[in-house]
């Protein structure tokens, strides 16, 4: 059983993750924070009380965090996720609202809380959240079991600039401190997701659900695939953020290796790049698992399809 809090900034790739994570019987999602990134961290927090009520998990609360990268501006894209961020489906108002409690505050509050390496942090965004709850109480660094994240890229290049993957430039200075917390972290880069794009047409498998949850998912991989198809001439897209969920649950379709993983927070080229030292050149610490790819997509979506149809029929 995977107990984890899942951060992340909705965006339909993160909304397939958060279902995929819901619908898992072996997945106990703690509570959901939220973060400036494809959108507003007001609009992310709201994108994911929708998701939640859809899934029929109302239940799960929702903290929103950050309202902007520790140094540099927020850097919305609504040109790949839409206005909404969840663009693709129409998506009934939220019935309750985020919490209160700032996300930070919760997430510290929660990792000091429950047994000590118990709790996952699963990060599909920016990583301001995760870097705040680090500064602010560093002793929660020894007591999270396992980061899970997606983002960055090495021998796929970026996917913002030649050298950077979009959560983390937008949040590189965050990213530094997560890579460095000594977390036993698992990446899930552009390397990995690129090798896993979905099958052509799966929104029609996903809409064959016959679920609300089935069509909402096949209205938003319509959606979603578009601007990544235009741009590298595909014929399908990667679900990101569901990938990492997916390392999560099924480590035996991907590879990786162990090795020393930092951030480039200040070349005028490369700002945001994840410099992977894969021949342990530099001789620094294996601070992190570096899947590179998936072994088996067909499989991998298959998986998350049959995960999707456990989801309430409403
Ligand atoms: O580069 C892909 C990542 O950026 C995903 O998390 C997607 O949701 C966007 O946030
Ligand atoms: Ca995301």
């Amino acid at each position: 059983m995977h107990r984890v809090i899942i951060d992340t900034d909705p965006g339909q790739d993160d909304a397939f993750a958060l279902l995929l994570a819901l619908a898992s019987p072996e997945i106990e999602v703690l509570g959901v924070t939220t973060v400036a990134g494809n959108v507003s961290v007001t609009q992310t927090a709201d994108n994911a009380r929708r998701i939640l009520e859809l899934a029929g998990h109302g239940d799960v609360k929702v903290f929103a965090g950050a309202e902007r990268p520790i140094l540099r501006p927020a850097r919305p894209v609504p040109e790949i996720h839409g206005a909404t961020g969840i663009d693709g489906w129409d998506w009934a108002p939220a019935k309750k609202g985020a919490e209160a409690k700032h996300a930070v505050d919760w997430m510290v509050e929660t990792l000091l809380r429950e047994p000590s390496g118990d709790v996952s942090l699963i990060a599909l965004a920016p990583q301001t959240n995760l870097a705040l709850a680090l500064c602010r109480a560093p002793a929660i660094a020894g007591r999270i079991k396992r980061i899970v994240f997606m983002g960055g890229g090495y021998f796929e290049g970026g996917n913002m600039t030649p050298a950077a993957e979009y959560n983390i430039l937008v949040d590189p200075e965050a990213a530094a401190i997560v890579l460095n917390s000594g977390v036993d972290i698992v990446a899930t880069p552009l390397d990995c997701t690129h090798s896993a794009p979905a099958p052509v047409g799966w929104s029609a498998e996903l809409e064959a659900l016959g679920s609300d949850v089935g069509r909402a998912c096949g209205g938003m991989m319509r959606f979603f695939e578009q601007y990544g198809n235009r741009k590298y001439g595909t014929p399908s897209r990667p679900l990101h953020d569901a990938i990492a969920v997916g390392a999560l649950l099924w480590p035996d379709l991907f590879e990786g290796k162990r090795c020393p993983v930092d951030i480039e927070c200040a070349g005028r080229l490369t700002t945001g790049m994840t410099v992977v030292d894969w021949l342990r050149q530099t001789g620094q610490k294996d601070n992190c698992l570096w899947l590179r790819h998936c072994t088996d997509p067909v499989e991998l979506y298959r998986r998350m399809r049959e995960e999707l149809a456990r989801l309430p029929k409403t």
